[in-house]
C-alpha cells in the first residue's frame, strides 16, 4: 500500500472513531434517560442494570478518545459534535415500561458492535493493530451485553 493511501486509511479511521465516540457519548445519556425513567415489573434488575451500564461505558469513551489522541489526533468533546455525528437518536425524556427500555437499550447496542467492527476493519486496513484491539475487546463485551438484554426479553 502507498504511503499517501495509508494515509487516507488514518483519516477515514479516526473520524469513524470520533463518530462512534459520538455514539458512546449520546448512549452515555441516553443510559441515564432509561435509568430515570423505567417503570413496571423488574424495575429493580433494571434500574440497577442500566447503572452497571452507563458506568462500564464511561470508561469505554474515555478509552477510545484517549486512542484517539494517541494516533496523533483531536477528539470530539463537545455535546454539539456528538449530537451532530451520532447515528444512536436521544428518545423523550418520559415513562418507560422495563421490557420496552430493554429493547431500545438491545437496538443500540447493536449499533454500537456494528460500529466497532467497522472500526476494527478500518484499523487493520490503517495498520493500527493496537485499536484493532481495543475494538475487539469492546466488540466481545457489547456481545455479551446484548446476550444478556436479550435473554431478559426473550
Ligand atoms: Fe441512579
Amino acid at each position: 500500500m502507498e504511503v499517501r493511501q495509508l494515509e487516507n486509511t488514518k483519516q477515514v479511521l479516526v473520524a469513524e472513531m470520533n463518530n462512534f465516540l459520538s455514539n458512546l457519548n449520546v448512549m452515555y445519556v441516553k443510559l441515564h434517560n432509561l435509568h430515570w425513567n423505567v417503570t413496571g415489573a423488574g424495575f429493580f434488575e433494571v434500574h440497577v442494570k442500566l447503572e452497571e451500564l452507563y458506568t462500564d461505558l464511561t470508561l469505554d469513551l474515555d478509552e477510545v478518545a484517549e486512542r484517539i489522541l494517541t494516533i496523533g489526533h483531536k477528539p470530539y468533546a463537545t455535546m454539539k459534535d456528538y449530537l451532530q455525528f451520532a447515528s444512536i437518536l436521544e428518545i423523550t425524556s418520559s415513562d418507560i415500561k422495563t421490557q420496552e427500555a430493554m429493547k431500545v437499550a438491545t437496538e443500540d447496542y447493536i449499533v454500537l458492535v456494528r460500529q466497532a467492527q467497522e472500526v476494527g476493519r478500518l484499523a487493520e486496513e490503517a495498520k493500527d493493530f493496537r485499536t484493532q484491539d481495543l475494538m475487539n475487546t469492546l466488540i466481545a463485551k457489547y456481545e455479551k451485553t446484548l446476550w444478556m438484554l436479550q435473554a431478559y426479553s426473550a
